[in-house]
């Protein structure tokens, strides 16, 4: 049975480790919250650890999935982190979406401990991480991926790996910047169907079998023309994710005026209380004047 360790069981992470505890890896985890670890490890008897170095300790495979670049530091690099626990030749996998900058900082930390790392943010939500569809994009060292991505595919569709350390986060980047427009596009699409008096549902029954079909169009625009914005990926994550693909662009020279009007919308969305609504909420600032 392969030792493996999770830190961080939000949203994402608690089902994701549910899944590889449910494929027969033996799953410590490590919450700082401790009750939901509690409830984690009694839901799937499984162990739980006072610090995610002691949840680390002889695991082959430590996962993390938290929020930002400072909260990896904090449970990877901390004085009780991740790799103060770790053994040589064991496997950090991080699902957090974060910096390539980050990414590369990891990797270059866990060479001098003589532990590999990979960059592994996924996509697919909520929804995805529960019934283990996950997109997860890779970045490191193929000989360390080939020993990862058995495990990443318990709960990973399509698991791939994208580059050298840094190249799963800018995959994301794209992923992130390839939707922010698009939901700006869907929720004026939205708004003007309802202001030209066309029955919005029926026209995205019939536009969603064409050209315009998206995930986003197949999956929001029912709940966007009932104004509920509870479905998902929050403002929050998503701004956090901007900002990453904005300072990105400012070190590659890349162009992005779209996604940085539709962070600027974002953010009049959080002025407005919704920091927690999903994505789809940028429909808000067209309806409400
Ligand atoms: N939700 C999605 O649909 C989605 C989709 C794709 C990618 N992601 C990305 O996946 C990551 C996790 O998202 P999520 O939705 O699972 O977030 P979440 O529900 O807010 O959970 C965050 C987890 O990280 C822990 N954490 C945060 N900061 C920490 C710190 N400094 N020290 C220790 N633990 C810390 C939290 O512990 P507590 O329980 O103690 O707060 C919690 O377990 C984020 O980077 C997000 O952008 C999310």
């Amino acid at each position: 049975m392969t030792k493996a360790a999770f830190i961080g069981l939000g949203v994402m992470g608690y089902p994701m480790a549910g899944h590889l505890a449910a494929k027969g890896y033996d799953v410590t985890v490590f919450n700082r919250s401790a009750a939901k670890a509690a409830r984690w490890a009694a839901e799937h008897k499984g162990k739980r650890a006072p610090t995610p170095r002691e949840a680390a300790e002889g695991a082959e495979l430590v996962f993390t999935c938290v929020g930002n670049d400072d909260d990896v530091r904090a449970v990877v690099l901390g004085k009780d982190g991740a790799f103060a626990g770790m053994k040589q030749g064991a496997i950090l996998v991080d699902h957090t979406t974060a910096s390539a900058a980050l990414a590369r900082e990891l990797e270059g930390a866990g060479k001098a401990k003589g532990i590999g790392v990979l960059d592994a943010p996924v996509s697919g939500g909520e929804a995805g991480a529960k019934n283990g569809k996950l997109t997860v994009m890779v970045g490191g060292e193929s000989a360390i991926f080939d020993r990862a991505r058995k495990a990443m595919e318990c709960y990973g569709l399509a698991v791939t790996l994208m580059g050298p350390a840094g190249s799963g986060q800018l995959t994301k980047m794209v992923n992130q910047i390839c939707i922010a427009g698009l939901v700006q596009a869907l929720s004026e699409g939205a708004n003007f169907a309802v202001r030209a008096g066309l029955d919005a549902r029926r026209v995205f029954e019939v536009i969603s079998k064409g050209a315009a079909q998206s995930w986003q169009m197949e999956n929001r625009h029912a709940t966007m023309l009932e104004g509920k914005y509870d479905f998902g990926f929050a403002v929050d994550w998503m701004r956090k994710d901007l900002a990453i693909c904005l300072a990105e662009a400012e070190r590659n020279g890349a162009r992005l005026p779209v996604t940085a009007l539709v962070d600027q919308f974002y953010k009049h969305v959080q002025a407005k209380g919704g920091r927690r609504y999903d994505t789809s909420s940028l429909m808000l600032l067209l309806t409400k004047d």
